[in-house]
């Protein structure tokens, strides 16, 4: 079998075990060991950053638990990495994955080639997470297995792409596999993206407020209540552009005029400590306006799914611009 066949038959046989092609995206202070249970017993895949530990006694911790949690039967499960070079922790953190070995390593804020041949190792796959074509082409040499297309639109630190062209554009050099987030909220969305060539979907804002994720509940209310015109999308506060809830920008006593400035992007000391940024200014995606109320992991999963398959029944219908059969 070719190269393109062999990765085919890892990617088929990974969303064999899922339940629907999507993964519940990692979020900084948000997805902790519960997250990523829940979500691989509901039938996507799980994951969560690194970072998220605040130690690296808590990770092995963490990774014992979501490795001895789940069994065959559950989807699998990915681990989230910084990879840039101020980031202080990536030596123990690599260890770790090599010890509890995560079907997927997605990368971020950095390049792939720290990792791949370590998780190559134990036959894991390595996504790369790229915000435009030229970092997916930068990530594609530097040895990526697949790609994560983070779109206008995401939750947390996203992209400015529209996700109809981003994903155009790569296809048309790149035919590996490939996951594509932001504002993807729902099964008619995700069939969609499958549609348009995508082989999963990243869905970070549509699982923030489930009852398995560790934010206040303050936190989760804001969620509820806020729209997509409620969001300020800024580089103030950590120095990428994300997507934040004006609400806690207010809170936090932060100006519009302060919005507007470029903060230095830092991962050099402890990610917990000190900044307002995630902790007290809190960020969302654009797809936050349909969300409203309390509901868990598997009751999010379960209306993706009915959605999905509605998405799926409504397809093969057809379109109304087209006969029904061209004679
Ligand atoms: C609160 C929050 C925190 C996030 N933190 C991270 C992170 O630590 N690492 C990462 O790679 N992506 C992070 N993301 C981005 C998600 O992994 C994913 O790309 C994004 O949520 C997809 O867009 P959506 O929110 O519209 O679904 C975060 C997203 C949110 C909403």
């Amino acid at each position: 079998m070719n190269d393109i066949g062999a990765m085919d038959s890892r990617i088929n046989k990974i969303k064999s075990a899922m339940a629907l092609p999507a993964i519940a995206a990692p979020m900084f202070l948000v997805s902790n060991p519960a997250t990523v249970i829940a979500a691989c017993k509901s039938g996507v895949m799980g994951s969560f950053p690194g970072p998220n530990a605040r130690t690296t006694a808590d990770l092995r911790d963490w990774l014992t638990e979501i490795t001895t949690s789940l069994g065959p039967d559950d989807a699998p499960w990915a681990m989230n990495m910084i990879t840039h070079s101020s980031y202080g922790r990536f030596d123990d953190e690599i260890a770790l994955v090599e010890e509890f070995q995560p079907d997927l390593v997605i990368t971020a804020l950095g390049g792939p080639h720290r990792v791949t041949t370590q998780v190559h190792a134990y036959g894991g796959l390595v996504f790369a997470d790229v915000t435009s074509p030229g970092f997916a082409r930068k990530a594609l040499e530097k040895g990526a297995d697949g790609l994560v297309l983070v779109c206008a639109g995401a939750g947390g630190h996203t992209g400015e792409y529209a996700i109809l062209p981003f994903i155009e554009e790569v296809r048309s050099f790149f035919d590996g596999p490939l996951i594509v987030g932001g504002g993807i909220g729902t099964g008619r969305a995700i069939r969609a993206v499958e549609n348009l060539g995508a082989d999963f979907a990243y869905l970070g804002t549509r699982f923030l407020a489930t009852s398995e994720t560790m934010i206040p509940d303050a936190y989760r209310q804001m969620v509820w209540q806020s729209t997509m015109e409620d969001l300020i999308a800024s580089r103030a506060i950590t120095g990428a552009l994300g997507n934040w809830m004006r609400a806690s920008v207010e809170a936090a006593g932060i100006s519009v005029e302060d919005m507007s400035q470029a903060a230095t992007l830092d991962f050099s000391g402890d990610m917990h400590a000190g900044s307002k940024a995630w902790k007290h200014v809190w960020s969302a995606g654009q797809g936050v306006g349909a969300i409203t109320r309390p509901e868990t992991i598997a009751q999010v999963v379960g209306t993706l799914v009915e959605e999905y398959k509605q998405a799926v029944a409504d397809q093969s219908k057809g379109s109304r611009y087209l006969p029904d059969s061209a004679e």
